[in-house]
């Protein structure tokens, strides 16, 4: 729609895409022609001659033109035999096609009491009888073409003929209703939130079969930051709290050129607001009603929906990142109540040239000074508009159905949430879905693997726990004196007291551990308990660390690695991460490592599956996480909890197991869930002491001592 006569012109490729006319053609001309009478309908001859400003135009005359449409570009070239209805139409109705010749001046539109509306209905009904042989006919394709285009162009003046009669009728005193029966906007389902959206690199523009008018292509990439859109319009009621708050009083919020339209057109609200009693009234296309405070706001310029996000402390979303947006499920009134206003200027994409021929004429020269909307209203005709629809208006025009959805810049990612970020998306897109194990530890995350280490049926813990008390004197002996241990996913670092206690000569203690929360409330005990010892934790990835804090001392280092944690990686994963400790940990270092052995398949699938749900909780965290981090909207009822010991492997396996067929978000990204699919979330690989002699041989380490617990049996290993 444009605020001319006509919006952007003619079909990309429309005639490499539109095939033959064919009887769905012509229904469809029939539906839309009628349509265009139907709205016509419920108004008097006078109510259609009237034009209450240049922008507007009589609804008699949007009749006409769209019929002119039809004769002047598919009839009198198309037809054999075709007879003009009247060549005085031609000088009237023709809106601003320089190529086909002058026209009526648009500001007078209004004084054309002649021709009679029963003269423009005679014109339609000549013109569609005659459509109706031409659309019998083998039009071709480039005719074709021409009549997708006539549908949409039609379609766009149904709705300009609303938003003109709407305001016509607001000039008239007595609040004229159009019709009674017209629906009252709706309110959003939800209450407002900020969907965040990742960014990066996104396609947008028209590409492919099915009609689009030019300006919406070429489709191409742009690069988004991250940002966020609130998931419903704003409303009334928030409208109404900005001008409560002196909203059109307060220079701070507006644009400069706003600023003076204020002043010089005396806004204090939207246009068709009416003070009343009660508060406001304004008028629509069923009659002169309360305001809603719960329907979304409409007829505002660009200026004031600007003024309004800097006063809510907001943006305009661009359009580039609405249209990413566009189909999310968790965005609201997306095109259903009001075009909405974007920061965008109405300038063509990269690639855009403009269409040879008449009807081609207008769409570059449109492009300056307007800004573009996305969307669509309740009076744009059904299946209209579509994600890369660019409607355009100059920013100080209201009379519109316009409102907005407000956006703002997504808080910059740290490097572990860019981290999580893609692991997730990656995990996620994959064939064959995986989560890494190492995101299961936020906050929560870390709890409720501290209560795992207190289940019955989880052996690990407490069998190398017991092991490490009763070897800790022996342990002790070999530790060199002022050594410097680093714990790798030192986590709540409740095993590492059992070395401090026996081996005082420890100087420094370097914890690394993925998780903030853990880390920070360890460090902070260990200090509290160990006054002499020097604590320097280090949030890190381990398996990406390369250097320890620069503050800890020079004594040796010794590695600890207990918790069977190495068993979260795959073989060669494992000895990777086993090289890199030795070179993390420097020369003529030691690493102290607890391993899981291998055992019944009983012990270890309950170890897995606690009776109690907590090892499900645990797992399913993971999505909790991705929830609240990554703005998903994960159903963890969706989801159950599974682990068993998979003997070809080697290893216990915990998955997500998908109980509905369904699509979730996380990140701004889609994933479809098949029911019965799973998310592979952990391996725990289990070793003989000879199968990790000769995996930690492969890393450079010898095995000095090996001491094991009794069943369920556990290893604690030292490496030199
Ligand atoms: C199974 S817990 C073991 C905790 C403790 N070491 C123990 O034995 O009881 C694993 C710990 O390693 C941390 N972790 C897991 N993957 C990590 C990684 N790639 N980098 C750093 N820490 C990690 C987790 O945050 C968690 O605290």
């Amino acid at each position: 729609m444009a605020p001319h006569d006509d919006a952007p012109l003619l079909e990309r490729n429309a005639s490499e895409q539109a095939g033959r006319a064919d009887a769905g053609l012509l229904d469809r001309y029939t539906a839309v022609r009628q349509a265009s009478v139907d709205i016509a309908a419920p108004l008097s001859a006078e109510d259609q001659a009237g034009q209450s400003m240049p922008d507007a135009s009589p609804t008699k005359w949007h009749l006409a033109h769209t019929t002119w449409f039809w004769e002047t570009f598919l009839l009198k070239p198309g037809l054999e035999g075709y007879g003009e209805f009247d060549p005085a139409f031609g000088y009237l109705f023709n809106s601003y096609y320089e190529a086909v010749g002058a026209r009526h001046p648009r500001p007078a539109r209004g004084l054309l009491t002649r021709p009679s509306v029963a003269q423009v209905m005679a014109y339609r009904a000549h013109v569609d009888e005659a459509m109706r042989r031409f659309l019998r006919q083998d039009i071709g394709r480039d005719a074709a073409a021409l009549v997708e285009l006539g549908l949409a162009h039609e379609e766009q003046h149904q709705e300009l003929a609303l938003m003109d009669i709407l305001s016509l009728f607001a000039a008239n005193p007595i609040n004229p209703t159009y019709c009674t029966a017209w629906p009252p906007s709706r309110a959003a389902r939800r209450g407002a939130e900020m969907i965040a959206f990742a960014g990066g690199r996104a396609g947008i523009g028209h590409e492919g079969p099915g009609f689009a008018f030019d300006n919406e292509g070429p489709r191409h990439d742009v690069l988004l930051r991250p940002y966020r859109l609130a998931s419903r319009l704003v409303t009334n009621g928030e409208w109404l709290e900005f001008m409560a708050d002196g909203g059109y009083r307060r220079p701070e919020f507006w644009l400069a050129d706003g600023w003076s339209r204020v002043q010089a057109e005396g806004w204090a609200a939207p246009l068709y607001w009416r003070p009343c009693a009660t508060g406001w009234s304004a008028l629509g296309l069923g009659g002169l009603s309360p305001v809603d405070p719960a329907g979304p706001v409409r007829h505002v310029s660009y200026y004031e929906a600007a003024a309004f996000a800097a006063w809510a402390g907001k943006r305009l979303p661009t359009e580039a990142e609405w249209e990413a947006a566009a189909g999310d499920p968790r965005l609201e009134q997306l095109d259903d109540e009001v075009w909405q206003w974007t920061a965008s200027a109405y300038s063509p994409h990269p690639g855009f040239s403009a269409a040879p021929g008449a009807v081609g004429e207008y769409n570059g020269k449109f492009m300056v000074g307007q800004m573009v909307l996305k969307g669509g209203a309740r009076i744009t005709p059904p299946g209209h508009t579509r994600a890369s629809y660019r409607n355009f208006f100059y920013p100080h025009q209201r009379w519109m159905f316009a409102g907005l959805r407000l956006a703002d810049d997504d808080a910059p990612a740290s490097q572990g949430e860019d981290a999580f970020r893609a692991d997730v998306v990656a995990g996620l897109s994959a064939p064959r879905k995986t989560l890494p194990a190492k995101w299961f530890y936020d906050a929560r995350g870390s709890d409720l693997f501290e209560a795992i280490t207190e289940l019955p049926e989880y052996y690990p813990t407490r069998q190398e726990r017991a092991l490490l008390e009763r070897v800790a004197p022996e342990i002790a002996a070999t530790i060199a004196q002022d050594a410097v241990l680093v714990e790798l996913g030192s986590g709540a670092s409740v095993k590492t007291r059992l070395l401090l206690d026996a081996a005082p000569q420890i100087a420094a203690y370097a914890p690394i551990d993925i998780s903030a929360s853990a880390l920070e409330a360890a460090a902070d005990a260990i200090r509290r308990d160990y006054p002499r010892l020097r604590v320097a934790p280090l949030e890190r990835d381990f398996t990406a660390a390369d250097s320890l804090g620069a503050d800890l001392p020079a004594g040796p280092r010794l590695g600890f690695f207990p918790g069977s944690t190495i068993g979260n990686f795959a073989p060669a994963e494992a000895v990777a991460l086993l090289g890199r400790i030795h070179t993390l940990l420097g020369e003529g270092s030691r690493l102290l490592i607890g391993v899981d052995l291998a055992k019944d398949a009983t012990t270890l699938n309950a170890a897995y599956d606690d009776a109690a749900g907590v090892t499900a909780a645990f797992n399913l965290n993971i999505l909790a996480r991705i929830n609240r981090e990554l703005a998903g909207d994960f159903d963890l009822a969706d989801f159950a909890h599974r682990a068993a010991w998979n003997r070809l492997e080697g290893r216990v396996e915990m998955h997500l197991e998908v109980l509905r067929s369904h699509r979730a978000h996380a990140a701004g990204v889609a994933f479809d869930f098949v029911a019965g699919e799973t998310i592979h979330t952990e391996n725990s690989y289990k070793f003989t002491v000879e199968g990790f002699r000769a995996l930690a041989a492969r890393a450079g380490w010898g095995v000095r001592r090996t001491w094991i617990s009794p069943a369920p049996e556990f290893a604690v290993l030292l490496l030199d």
